[in-house]
């Protein structure tokens, strides 16, 4: 592979269970995210889409293979530096958005930037909640909020 990504996996195999239960997600895929390009997955339902989201950003971790974030190989890192790669270098927005029900919305913008110990810019933060249309909301929980809001849909014209 030629150029530079921002993530990639080589020989990826995700297996979930044993014996009868086994499922191969995975099965040898080798592909890049090509760095400031967006790129879209498609496939079936059950296709392993979510699986090699999780496994390229460092969520979860392959049966065999290798999986990088630029040039670091996730597999050879301790459980204290993945962490801190998923928390400085990694956004993700879930299939089920994992909003922690017990915190505001401004509270669950702003943690992983929280227990990272930095302090958010305001400015920046403002602006992002400007373009996901959140600024009267901020002060709710996420049960409180409609499907698309907990997806952070912008709410269009
Ligand atoms: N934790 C798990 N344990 C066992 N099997 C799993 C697990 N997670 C996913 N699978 C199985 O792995 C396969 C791939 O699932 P995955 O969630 O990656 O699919 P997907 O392409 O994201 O599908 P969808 O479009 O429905 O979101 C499916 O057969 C699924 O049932
Ligand atoms: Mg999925």
């Amino acid at each position: 592979m030629s150029g530079t990504f921002a993530a990639r996996v080589t020989a990826a195999v995700k297996v979930y269970g044993s014996g009868d239960a086994e499922v191969r997600a995975l099965d040898g895929a080798t592909l890049g995210f090509g760095t400031g390009r967006f790129t879209a997955i498609m496939g079936p339902s059950g296709s392993g889409k979510s699986t090699l989201m999780h496994c390229a950003a460092g969520l979860d971790t392959l049966t065999f293979g290798q999986a990088y974030i630029g040039g670091t190989e996730l597999g050879s890192l301790s459980d204290k530096k993945l962490t801190l790669l998923r928390r400085e270098r990694v956004g993700f927005v879930f299939q089920s958005f994992n909003l922690l029900p017990t915190l505001t919305v401004a509270e669950n913008i702003t943690l992983p930037q929280d227990l990272a110990g930095s302090r958010p810019d305001p400015e920046w933060t403002e602006a992002l909640i400007d373009v996901v249309g959140l600024g009267d909301r901020l002060h709710h929980r996420p049960g409180e909020l409609s499907g698309g809001q907990q997806l952070g849909v912008p709410p269009g014209p």
